[in-house]
């Protein structure tokens, strides 16, 4: 955890139903001294609220609006030239095809194109998302474009089924993050 001391990470947080743990995540960050920056899409918003991730990361919360842009301005340039990481968590099905195709139609994938330092997306969606040919050939894309998407571990999902999807447990988010932060 001493790695993290000083380091700025920004934290974008998708609409997938693991976004929750996207909290605990944030607040073990920001107590091993690193300075956490959050992101949230409209979805994300609707599931968990930036006030937590606010309050966790001791900084106010970037959340696109239902049109997908942040409410303020041009926060997404400012936070691409913070970061030295950008750790995606969780990643939707939705996102994955975002960044694979170049789009900046919200808050989250705007930053990603500005952003130059290394970027971690961790999938989580219901195993036959996963699965489908579309979603296996953007995570392709994406893996030759530089991007380090990790691998979803197998096991129950939310959804009530059992396969590759689920979030990775949060000591081992931050073990990919040690290793990648630039
Ligand atoms: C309750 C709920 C849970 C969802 N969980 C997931 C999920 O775990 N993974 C996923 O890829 N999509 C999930 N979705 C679908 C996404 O929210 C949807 O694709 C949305 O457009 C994603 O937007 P975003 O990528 O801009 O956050 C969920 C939707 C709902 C309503």
């Amino acid at each position: 955890m001493k790695k993290f001391k000083g380091r700025r990470i920004v934290l974008a947080v998708t609409g997938g139903i693991a976004a929750y743990k996207a909290c605990a995540l944030a607040s073990k960050l920001a107590q091993s001294g690193a300075g956490v920056r959050a992101v949230m899409t409209h979805t994300a918003t609707r599931l968990v609220g930036p006030l937590t991730l606010q309050a966790l990361t001791n900084h106010p919360v970037v959340a696109g609006d239902e049109g997908g842009v942040a409410a303020h301005g041009m926060e997404h340039i400012e936070l691409a030239q913070w970061g030295e990481i950008l750790v995606v968590v969780p990643c939707t099905a939705h996102m994955l095809g975002m960044l694979a195709h170049g789009l900046g139609g919200d808050v989250v994938s705007t930053l990603s194109l500005a952003f130059r330092g290394p970027q971690v997306l961790c999938p989580a969606m219901n195993p036959h998302m996963w699965q489908k040919p579309a979603v296996r050939r953007n995570v392709k894309t994406l893996r030759g474009d530089g991007f380090i998407v990790v691998e979803p571990e197998t096991g129950p999902t939310a959804c009530g089924e059992e396969g590759e999807g689920r979030l990775p447990a949060e000591e081992r988010l931050i073990e990919i993050i040690a290793q990648h932060l630039p």
